[in-house]
């Protein structure tokens, strides 16, 4: 089945439902996206969008704790970009219907770790949750817009897809769009369209504990790789320093902004070790509180540390945080009362699919924005509620950018439909959660808060051979949702080890024991895959 498009953008979570709006102002809109339309990672955030809104914040101020948090690899234009439009797509936001939290009439800023100012721009405590909701709302009422549920994207299609003698015409890579599997009615559809917009967000399910839902599988970044896109900086995966303990599956995020709030994080001993460690204390950027924590657990056997907010008004905690009040009460934990114990997670994805100021990847055709993309905001360490920040200015760069290029578009070749002759429906299922498994489990022991060298060659070494497993498998077998995200977290665990080998320092997020120190003379640059 073919189905024929203006633009088709994979993923519904901020970055794709943003673009999306502004996009079917030019043309058909096709959202495909993995499973329900709200489940994306933007569904979960907490804290919220940073943004310079208070009379005493300023854009420099912003800026620079940008930089300093990124351990200034971040790109100075894209960081100015993102900070400069922020306050407007924040106006743009609330006119589309998002209810931020306010203080009287004024918006309510709170603060999180890295920050020197209040500007978290946020609702309540579940600050994605709204967004999604209003986004989707704004998405449903467009004519333009047609969304594709329970549609899992397979790989982009470019020139080595057309057929015979048409890709004689291409010699730059172009993609036209995507060979995406309906899940429900188990066949593969060829979605074809002039731009692609690659929305697929981050990649934590590659660990076995993270914050992130089971559709952040690291999609967008195989499919771009495999199409021949630029990749960069994929080492640079954020720790959240502070997850519920035991929590399950995603684990759940306590937010920074509950530490924005004057929550202390303790030792056993009921120490404020993060004193010891930087002058922010407790409200220090991300990879040195997990960094910090790792350290004292490490030290001291436990299995925890916890976060103290009982000196805190009691009923301003519940007020700021009901979701999250709600959430722990469930496993018998009064957060205004007792201790929570956290540990860190997986949690954010700073590397992705390389782009310009515009969104365009190195593939013509081919437009990335949000957590898949790597437009240099983030360097070497992503300051807290950027994210959020990024999709949107992105999204809507992108957006103005197709508009201003609309006469340039490259006409849809013939292209040939998904071709699955040989291949056999397997019933060994088992190897596919059993690897899904084992990779989560390599990352997470080998390719953690803290590396070497050894435990990056030993993981590059289990992952290769996984990935020898997993393409042997492919070739012969007809695709399922989950055959589809083996493949995908095995291609990006093996991004994120290589990225972490040819970084000879530690900067960031990227801690080395073989390399401790940070090398600005000859590592003040993106670590890029081609
Ligand atoms: P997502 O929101 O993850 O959307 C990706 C979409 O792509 C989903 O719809 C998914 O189903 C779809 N998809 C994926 N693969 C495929 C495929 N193969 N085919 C089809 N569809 C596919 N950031 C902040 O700035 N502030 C915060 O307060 C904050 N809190 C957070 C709290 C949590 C618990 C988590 C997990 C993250 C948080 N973040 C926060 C980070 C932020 O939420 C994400 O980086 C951001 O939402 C990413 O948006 P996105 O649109 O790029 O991706
Ligand atoms: C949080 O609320 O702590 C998450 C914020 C973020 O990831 O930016």
């Amino acid at each position: 089945m073919e189905i024929k498009t203006d633009f088709l953008v994979l993923g519904s979570g901020i970055a794709g439902l943003f673009f999306a709006i502004h996009a079917a102002e030019l043309g058909t809109v096709a959202i495909v996206t993995k499973k329900e339309k709200a489940e994306s990672n933007t569904n979960y955030a907490q804290g919220g969008i940073a943004s310079v809104i208070a009379q005493d914040d300023t854009y420099d101020s912003h800026i620079e704790d940008t930089m300093k948090a990124g351990a200034y690899l971040c790109h100075r234009d894209s960081v100015e970009a993102l900070v400069k439009e922020g306050p407007h797509q924040i106006e743009e936001l609330i006119d589309i219907g998002v209810a931020f939290t306010r203080k009287g009439t004024a918006l309510d800023l709170g603060k999180e770790g890295g920050h020197s100012m209040h500007r978290i721009v946020h609702a309540a405590d579940l600050t994605g949750k709204e967004v999604e909701r209003a986004l989707l709302a704004r998405a449903a009422e467009h004519p333009n817009i047609t969304m594709y549920e329970n549609h899992v994207a397979i790989d982009l299609i470019t020139e080595h897809h057309l057929f015979g003698t048409d890709k004689k015409h291409y010699n730059t890579t172009h993609c036209w769009g995507a060979y995406v599997l309906d899940a429900e009615e188990n066949v593969v559809k060829t979605f074809l369209a002039t731009t692609t917009m690659l929305a697929t967000g981050g990649a934590g399910q590659v660990y076995l504990h993270t914050t992130n839902p089971t559709i952040a599988t690291g999609d967008g970044v195989a499919m771009a790789h495999r199409a021949g896109a630029k990749i960069a900086n994929m080492e640079f995966i954020q720790f959240h320093p502070t997850t519920l303990f035991n929590s399950g599956s995603p684990s759940f995020l306590i937010s920074e902004a509950v530490r924005g709030f004057g929550a202390i994080l303790r030792n056993a001993d009921g120490e404020d070790f993060m004193k010891r460690y930087h002058p922010m204390a407790s409200l220090a950027p991300r990879d040195i509180v997990a960094r910090a924590i790792d350290a004292e657990l490490k030290r001291s056997g436990d299995d925890f540390v916890t976060l103290d907010l009982s000196h805190l008004d009691a009923p301003a905690v519940r007020e700021h945080f009901p979701n999250i009040y709600q959430r722990c009460l469930r496993h018998s934990i009064d957060i205004t009362k007792d201790p929570v114990p956290v540990v860190p997670a997986a949690h954010y994805s700073c590397g992705g699919v390389v782009t310009d100021l515009n969104g365009q990847t190195t593939i013509s055709g081919l437009y990335a924005c949000g957590e898949v993309s790597m437009t240099g905001v983030h360097g070497a360490n992503r300051l807290a509620s950027n994210s959020l920040l990024e999709a949107l200015v992105f999204a809507s760069r992108a957006a103005v950018h197709v508009r201003e290029f609309r006469e340039k578009i490259v006409p849809i070749p013939s292209i040939g439909p998904w071709d699955d002759s040989g291949t056999i429906n397997s019933d060994e299922w088992v190897l596919v959660a059993h690897d899904r498994r084992e990779i989560q489990q390599i990352m997470w022991d080998y390719v953690g808060i803290v590396r070497s060298n050894i435990r990056l060659e030993r993981a590059l070494r289990r992952v290769e051979l996984i990935q020898k497993e997993v393409r042997d498998f492919y070739i012969r077998t007809k695709v399922t949702e989950g055959l589809i995200e083996l493949r995908n977290i095995a291609c990006v665990a093996d991004l994120i080890i290589r990225s972490g080998l040819l970084r000879k320092e530690s900067r960031g997020l990227h801690y080395n024991t073989d390399f401790p120190a940070t090398d600005d003379a000859h590592w003040l640059k993106d670590t890029v895959i081609d």
